[in-house]
């Protein structure tokens, strides 16, 4: 029988975060600890995942609210994993078959294992299938206890355990599958003795056992996956493999990145063949980046829709943003919130833009601010120009027409329609609409004195 729902353990605090947010909250690669998790879950064929929340449960529920197959149990002491299991259960009610029951805190699990956890589970008829891995450095974790012919007979925690049993490098990755009779069942009976006078899930092993419903375990092939985050530097460390993951993922289809370790690149962004990314990027959120794009060092990107072939120069900070095909932006421009850039647009250095519409093949090259414009195609930007868009209280929208060259240092004062065709001309401070195919000029008739240079040098 399939396995369609997950427990995830999610109530402790994560104290060796020093953190004022819930440790399975904290990101890595832009997904949230518990996300990841969830997201092995649902590859493993989960259709409802039942998180158990306790510290800060309010904010892990708002977090999933909008999940129709994620659903939130309390646990509002933290008793141990044996009682936090037990708490999901009136969720789980009216299911049958078996169940996964994960931990928050290891990120690094991947479907594939998890689904190989599914099918040993199914194959051996067990009642719990534990998910173990040989570590060189077994410390803090428990210890997977075989019988000599190599059967698994019970789990003992770091602290219970013998220095006999401390040798064994065999340990339980905190990740199984278990029978939900089973586990409705026995899950009252386990009891706190020991040195945490906690409950204590791993017990579940040893009741399997000694009521002969089985016992087996899955050794995962890759070690790491069973890797548990409690504090920032292991945060850090498996921010590290998940990144790898992501860019490795990436470059085997098709995405050229000049050097992957220094290219930080969310996992759910999606990137077209034959775009070459530089060190130093960082591309995440919903951002969706065509094929043949080249993005230069140190740009920043987010949650952005890049279409095909457009030229991102070093060090642009692009966010909530659309540029067209061809476009080329940078260096060093800030596309804020709204821009939607038409295809062979140009946006070059020291450029902000923010909810700016541009038409296809529109320059602003130099040194702008365009924020609250409407702008046509074929529009020529000069050097200085600024649309002033905020009078203390409001803003207000410049327009733009079609073909309108502006020239160099211009102001436009909105709300102002500048219509197609016209000439703006430099230095001119715009107040009021410009009809189309004009010119608009306003400048201080220029008078020159000749000789007062040279007169007053005489004079000093
Ligand atoms: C647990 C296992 C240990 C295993 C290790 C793998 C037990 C008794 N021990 O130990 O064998 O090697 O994981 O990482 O299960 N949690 C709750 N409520 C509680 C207690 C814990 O929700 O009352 C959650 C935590 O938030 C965490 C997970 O359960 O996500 C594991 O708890 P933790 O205290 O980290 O267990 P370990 O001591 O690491
Ligand atoms: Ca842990």
């Amino acid at each position: 029988m399939a396995v369609t729902s997950a427990v995830i353990l999610a109530a402790g605090k994560g104290t060796r975060m020093k953190s004022d947010l819930v440790k399975v909250l904290h990101k890595i690669a832009g997904r949230q600890m518990l996300a990841w998790a969830l997201a092995a879950a649902r590859d493993a064929g989960s259709c409802r995942t039942v998180i158990v929340a306790g510290h800060q449960a309010e904010q892990v529920s708002q977090q999933f609210a909008g999940d129709p197959d994620v659903c939130i149990a309390i646990q509002d002491e933290q008793l141990g994993t044996g009682h936090a299991v037990s708490c999901s259960l009136p969720q789980l009610e009216g299911l049958s078959g078996s169940t996964l029951v994960l931990c928050g805190d290891t990120p690094l699990l991947t479907g594939d294992t998890l689904r190989r956890l599914v099918n040993e589970h199914i194959s051996s008829s067990a009642a719990v299938t534990v998910l173990t891995a040989r570590l060189e450095k077994p410390f803090g974790y428990g210890r997977i206890i075989r019988d000599t012919e190599g059967r698994v007979r019970r789990i003992v925690e770091q602290k219970d355990a013998t220095s006999e049993e401390q040798a064994i490098n065999e340990v339980n990755s905190g990740i199984y599958c278990m029978k939900l009779d089973f586990l409705r069942e026995h899950v009252g009976n386990l009891g706190s003795e020991n040195v945490q006078n906690e409950y204590y899930i791993t017990d579940l092993v040893g009741i399997a056992v000694a009521e002969h419903a089985g016992c087996t375990a899955l050794i995962a092939d890759f070690s790491e996956e069973i890797y548990g985050v409690n504090d920032r530097t292991q945060l850090a460390q498996a921010e590290r493999v998940l990144r790898n993951r992501i860019n490795r993922n990436l470059m085997f289809s098709g995405v050229t990145l000049v050097d992957p370790e220094h290219s930080y690149i969310d996992a759910g962004v999606r990137i077209g063949i034959d775009t070459t990314i530089w060190p130093g990027c960082v591309i995440s959120g919903n951002t969706v980046i065509g094929s043949g794009c080249k993005i230069e060092s140190n740009s920043m990107i987010t949650d952005c829709q890049i279409d095909n072939h457009v030229h991102i120069k070093s060090a642009s900070v692009l966010t909530e943003s659309h540029v067209g095909e061809n476009a080329t932006v940078g260096p060093m421009a800030h596309l804020r919130p709204g821009s939607v850039l038409g295809s062979s647009v140009k946006i070059g250095n020291f450029v902000e833009t923010k909810k700016v519409i541009m038409g296809e093949g529109s320059k602003a090259s130099h040194l702008t601010y365009l924020g609250d414009a409407e702008i046509g195609s074929d529009v020529n930007i000069g050097c200085g120009t600024i649309t002033c868009n905020y009078d203390g209280v409001k803003k207000h929208k410049t327009v733009i027409g079609n073909r309108v060259f502006v020239g160099s240092d211009v102001q436009l004062v909105a709300p102002v329609t500048v219509g197609e065709g016209s000439l703006i001309a430099a230095g001119t401070t715009v107040t009021m609409d410009v009809p189309p195919d004009s010119l608009a000029i306003s400048r201080t008739p220029q008078v020159n004195k000749a000789g007062w240079c040279l007169k007053k040098k005489n004079n000093d």
